[in-house]
């Protein structure tokens, strides 16, 4: 590539700025300024990378492809091998733990539970630290690093927290994370332990310790790694290139992802967007959100939308309802007042996609599903093939269409959820109706427990023969 080529690609990096996304403001601040929303009108935050600079560059896909072989440990990073489209200068010392490059795989047997001829799973449970989170977290902790934090912190449902612990162990950075006291999976709160955080358990949900996060936004010495930051989406945008490359720039018909705090559809949103202005591809997947039956806040809202609002993007409410008390076992997607649903509700009209909810009934059979296949994700995860499932037997996806379920966390992020599915002990909490408490069984139709088998060679065949 001539110099002259290089300068115009690392300048739209460079150039970008941080723009507010509320129609009639669109306030702009500087790549620099330490800020989370807009400070005219208090609307979130993106963004904006000069594209038009970039569409002079020839070979972007062709650059991007020849260093996911090099050395150098900017193209080992999956995010930062698409470092035109990062808002940061091509010298800049970037922590990163190599995240992304995640693999995509064939499901074929979730494929047919799911009413499909072929199913893709793109695993961003692959990251160093088992989630997707990682690939949001290298930009936002070297930014941190650029404005001189002395701490980072976040609210978190578990992986947020340990892959901001990891990166700022990287970046030797303080860091602190508000956790919902007893709420999070014992093997989450393991990692930050690990990687030196300091744990703070609240008492209260997931949405209280964002409420606390806030609060803490006019700290100077502290910056704060949620996905209201965006930062976080420029990162976990990169997946949408790396899956568009993975499919040899055939653009896939739908895309789903799980729902909780709204950051990682929002993502998704951006990234294709992105593609879809730079000419690499030619029209944008249907993007599709699934949450759980109880902490879908915006699978409700989406269901209340009047035609005209389905159409027109300016006429969007400016509000959504939180739910009070959200109930799942998928506690990664436990979160009841999303903060950046404007993004993805956004993200999914523009790409013709849905937002449902799924039982948890049918996350744990999805999951189950998931691990037939060889392929372990965590139950926030499995909402996608739940929800693929139900979009399937609906007739909004067809059995023929390409389809990829982002799978966001590793197996082993929840053991305990899986050892009591398969042993029939799983139960969930729900409220009736008339809002008494209630205990469900969830009934295990893949049940695979563990048997005693008596020490002999006998045994065991005999064991292998009644499985059989
Ligand atoms: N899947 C997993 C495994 C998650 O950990 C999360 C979010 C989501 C899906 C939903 O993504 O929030 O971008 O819509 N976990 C956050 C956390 C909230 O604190 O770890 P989202």
């Amino acid at each position: 590539m001539s110099d002259a080529i290089a300068r115009t690609a690392q300048k739209a990096g460079t150039t970008a700025v941080q723009r507010c996304i509320v129609p009639g403001c669109g306030a702009e601040f500087g790549i620099r300024e330490q800020i989370y929303v807009c400070t005219r009108c208090s609307g979130p935050l993106k963004i904006a990378i000069p594209l038009e600079l970039l569409k002079s560059v020839p070979d972007l896909r062709e650059r991007w492809q020849a260093r996911a072989a090099s050395h150098d440990s900017r193209d080992r990073s999956g995010v930062w091998r698409f470092r035109e489209l990062l808002p940061f200068d091509d010298d800049v010392p970037v922590v990163t733990l190599f995240e992304g490059n995640t693999p995509l795989y064939d499901a074929p047997r979730s494929a047919k539970y799911v009413g499909l001829t072929a199913l893709r799973l793109k695993h961003q449970g692959c990251n160093p630290t088992a989630s997707f989170k990682d690939t949001g977290m290298t930009t936002a902790v070297t930014q941190a690093k650029l404005l001189g934090a002395r701490t980072v912190v976040c609210a978190s449902t578990g992986n947020t927290a340990a892959s901001l612990a990891a990166y700022a162990a990287r970046a030797e950075l303080q860091c602190a994370i508000l956790l919902p006291q007893g709420q999070i999976s014992p093997a989450k709160l393991a990692q930050s332990m690990d990687y030196g955080a300091v744990v703070c358990e609240i008492a209260g949900n997931f949405d209280d310790c964002m409420r606390l996060i806030s609060e803490l936004a006019d700290v100077p010495s502290i910056y704060i790694a949620n996905s209201i930051n965006p930062f976080r989406i420029e990162g976990q945008k990169t997946v949408t290139f790396e899956l568009l490359e993975q499919c040899g720039w055939r653009v896939p018909d739908h895309v789903v992802v799980p729902g909780g705090n709204m950051g990682n559809s929002s993502a998704l949103g951006k990234g294709f967007d992105e593609m879809l202005r730079l000419g690499l591809i030619d029209h944008l997947p249907k993007v599709s959100v699934i949450q759980a039956d109880g902490a879908a806040p915006l699978a409700h809202l989406f269901a209340g939308l009047k035609s005209s609002e389905l159409a027109a993007e300016a006429a969007l409410p400016d509000d959504i309802a939180p739910i009070a008390n959200p109930r799942t076992l998928a506690t990664a997607i436990k979160i009841g007042a999303p903060v950046s649903w404007k993004k993805a509700l956004r993200a999914v009209l523009r790409t013709h996609g849905s937002i449902i909810t799924v039982s948890e009934q049918q996350i744990a059979d999805a999951k189950a599903i998931i691990g037939r296949d060889g392929i372990g994700c965590e139950p926030a995860s499995a909402t996608t093939v739940a929800g693929i499932r139900k979009l399937t037997a609906a007739g909004k996806i067809h059995a023929g269409e390409s389809v990829v379920a982002v799978l966001t966390g590793h197996v082993l992020k929840d053991p305990d959820y899986v050892s009591h599915y398969h042993r029939g002990t799983l139960s969930f909490e729900s409220v009736t109706a008339e809002g008494t408490a209630e205990t469900v069984q969830i009934s295990g139709a893949f049940r695979n427990a563990p048997e005693k088998v008596a020490a002999s060679r006998e045994a065991i065949l005999k064991s292998l023969e009644s499985r059989r």
